[in-house]
């Protein structure tokens, strides 16, 4: 059988293995060092922020901007529907109420749904979690403004969106504070990483505490609050800051990718201003279609996926109130992400295209 294609896999090589040598043999194997200092201000510039905290995880980044802002029952925390549930796991733990929001037809959460469930809210902490949808800037001008109308704290979920640009700024660049994730399927990985941006001095200050188990300044080990052990090792942070490195051409190889799916006429997400193609998302003429194209991809060993199956769909949370739900139940029906890593061969773009040639309804609008 051909060798497998997967859907986003990591794509490393001699410029990854000799930085993390060169931060094994400086004997700097901890939750911190010089690379975790470097990637973090790399980060910062990256999403044009006054400050990055590189953590173990996105949603590490995330559980410590719902510690730092104190999200417990009495918050009500909106988040999109259609996201990886990570978006909300934090605040699910911490006993916020849910309530999700239907997306809009690029498949970021749907503002005016937004506005008016904020309207509807009875509580008076709130937050609102925007998700940059597969590497595509959700609108922070208006989610800011609504925010702000609403008396909500705004944080952006950028996990997908490293590298993208949003006519605000980078992805990062959104709300009181933004996280990005690095693991392995991700733009930009560090086998498993994450972090928080910001311009918040005394945000950042306190998430890098907490990150590290809150531990006062001082030689013995002194604690106001209790914190968790969050920090990215210094190892981590050397292979992403090779990552970073090659992060110009990552970008310029996934965008050509894009632009060979949107060449075979494929029906595909809107495109959104400056997205990092993350990944690329055709929509099937219906579910059935959907299905029948995984199997084929699966039978030629080449892995797709449909899109995040909505959360107000989750059996998890039934309960949660939903506003509106329909587009992303059709983008979920419809939606199959393809192989959009980096490192696709010309053989291997072949191969995905085969497979949309032979099946007429993988091709809806070719012509
Ligand atoms: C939208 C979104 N939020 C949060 C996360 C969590 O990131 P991590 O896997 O680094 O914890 C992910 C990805 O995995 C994601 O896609």
């Amino acid at each position: 059988m051909s060798d497998r294609i997967f859907l986003s896999p990591p794509f490393v090589g001699d410029e990854e293995r000799n930085f993390v040598a060169r931060a094994f043999d400086s004997n700097y194997i901890a939750p911190c060092g010089p690379q975790v200092d470097e990637f973090e201000r790399r980060l910062a510039a990256l999403s044009g922020r006054q400050h990055a905290v590189a953590v173990s995880s996105g949603t590490a980044a995330l559980d410590l901007l719902m510690d730092y802002f104190g999200v417990d029952s009495s918050w009500t925390v909106f988040a999109p529907t259609l996201t990886f549930i990570a978006t909300v796991g934090p605040a699910f733990h911490r006993g916020a109420r849910l309530e999700f929001v239907d997306a809009d037809p690029t498949g970021n959460i749907d503002c005016s749904l937004l506005d008016r469930a904020l309207e509807r809210c009875g509580t008076e902490k709130r937050m609102v979690i925007s998700v940059d949808l597969y590497g595509r800037c959700a609108d922070y001008a208006r989610l800011e403004a609504i925010a702000a109308k609403h008396h909500a704290v705004f944080i952006s979920d950028s996990a997908e969106a490293v590298g993208a640009k949003s006519p605000s700024g980078p992805a990062g660049i959104a709300g009181e504070a933004a996280i990005y994730s690095f693991n392995g399927n991700k733009i930009v990985t560090t086998s498993g990483g994450g972090a928080v941006l910001t311009d918040d001095p005394e945000l950042a200050a306190a998430v890098k505490a907490r990150s590290q188990q809150a531990r006062e300044p001082v030689l013995w080990y002194e604690h106001k609050r209790v914190g968790y052990n969050y920090r990215l090792s210094n190892l981590l942070a050397a292979l992403g800051l090779a990552q970073l490195d090659r992060l110009p051409a990552i970008l310029e190889n996934r965008a050509a990718t894009s632009r060979y799916y949107r060449e075979l006429g494929l029906e595909l997400l809107p495109p959104v201003a400056s997205e990092n193609h993350w990944l690329n998302v055709m929509l099937c003429p219906d579910s059935a279609s959907r299905d029948r194209l995984i199997e084929r991809f699966g039978a030629a060993n080449i892995e797709v996926r449909p899109v995040w199956k909505p959360l107000h769909l989750q059996p998890v949370f039934q309960s949660v109130k939903m506003h509106g739900g329909e587009v992303a139940a059709g983008l979920f029906a419809r939606g199959l992400c393809l192989p959009s890593g980096t490192g696709l061969s010309a053989h291997d773009l072949e191969r995905i295209s085969a497979i949309l040639r032979d099946s007429a309804e993988g091709c809806a609008k070719r012509a």
